[in-house]
């Protein structure tokens, strides 16, 4: 198989980076995800592109959606150089998916659908290290001492837009913008919607099939 080009679309919550990491380290190829890569430059001095706001992480901790001229320049810079990519967090409006087409193509569109109800509870709960960024849930996947990473001995914190009144307006961000993107993609030849309900071992299960049978 040659390295697949996929796009995992679905809700805040839907565990996109759960399975994202998963397929990138399965499949050899780069997680490219427009959430971390604004965590890690929240602060950046974005004033002279025009923005309502001097910094993205402004419109983070609110739940909406960074302009499009600073995640286009993230994603268009981490996709020159990859050979093969998950793309996690991005197209969130149809804009977004028109600069995409024109950057790149796509083998695989994962959509995972999951009930509004269940990604309240699920994001809410959520739990990340600070040193590693992996997930955690404070009662479906704890970590054998609370607080404290399994894997890297990191804290565990509450993402800023992990309280409820930013999830809501996330949520409702994600209706407004990202469900037509969704729509966008469904005539595409590598569309394949996913039941994000199941256990993350479910999910993965028909991630994998999907991957090896458009991309293989
Ligand atoms: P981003 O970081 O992309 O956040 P998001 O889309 O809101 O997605 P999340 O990371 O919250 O959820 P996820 O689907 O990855 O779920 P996870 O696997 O963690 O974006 C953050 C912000 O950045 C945006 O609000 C916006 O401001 C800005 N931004 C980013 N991209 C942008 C763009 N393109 N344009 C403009 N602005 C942009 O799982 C969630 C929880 O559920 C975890 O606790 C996990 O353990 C649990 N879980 C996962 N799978 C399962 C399962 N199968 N069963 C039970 N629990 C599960």
């Amino acid at each position: 198989m040659s390295a697949p080009q996929v796009l995992i679309l679905g809700a805040p919550g839907a565990g996109k980076g759960t399975q994202s990491a998963r397929i990138a380290e399965e499949y050899g190829i780069e997680h490219v995800t427009t959430g971390d890569a604004l965590r890690s430059n929240k602060d950046m001095d974005i004033s002279h592109m025009d923005t309502e706001y001097d910094t993205p992480r402004a419109y983070m901790e609110a739940g909406d959606l960074v302009p499009d001229a600073v995640v286009d320049a993230i994603v268009e810079e981490a996709l020159s150089g990859a050979e093969g990519f998950v793309l996690d967090g991005y197209p969130r409006n149809l804009a977004q998916a028109e600069t995409l087409a024109d950057v790149t193509d796509l083998d695989v569109v994962l959509v995972l659908e999951v009930a509004r109800e269940e990604l309240i509870e699920r994001l809410t709960g959520r739990r990340v290290c600070e040193g590693c960024g992996t997930n955690y849930h404070v009662e479906f996947d704890r970590p054998e001492e609370a607080g404290v990473c399994d894997e890297c001995g990191g804290e565990l914190i509450q993402r800023e837009d992990d309280n409820r009144e930013a999830v809501e307006n996330r949520l409702d961000v994600f209706e407004e913008n990202t469900a037509p993107v969704v729509e966008h993609y469904r005539d595409h030849e590598g569309f394949v919607a996913i039941d994000g309900e199941q256990s993350p071992d479910g999910v993965w299960a028909d991630i994998s099939a999907a991957i090896d049978e458009r991309a293989g």
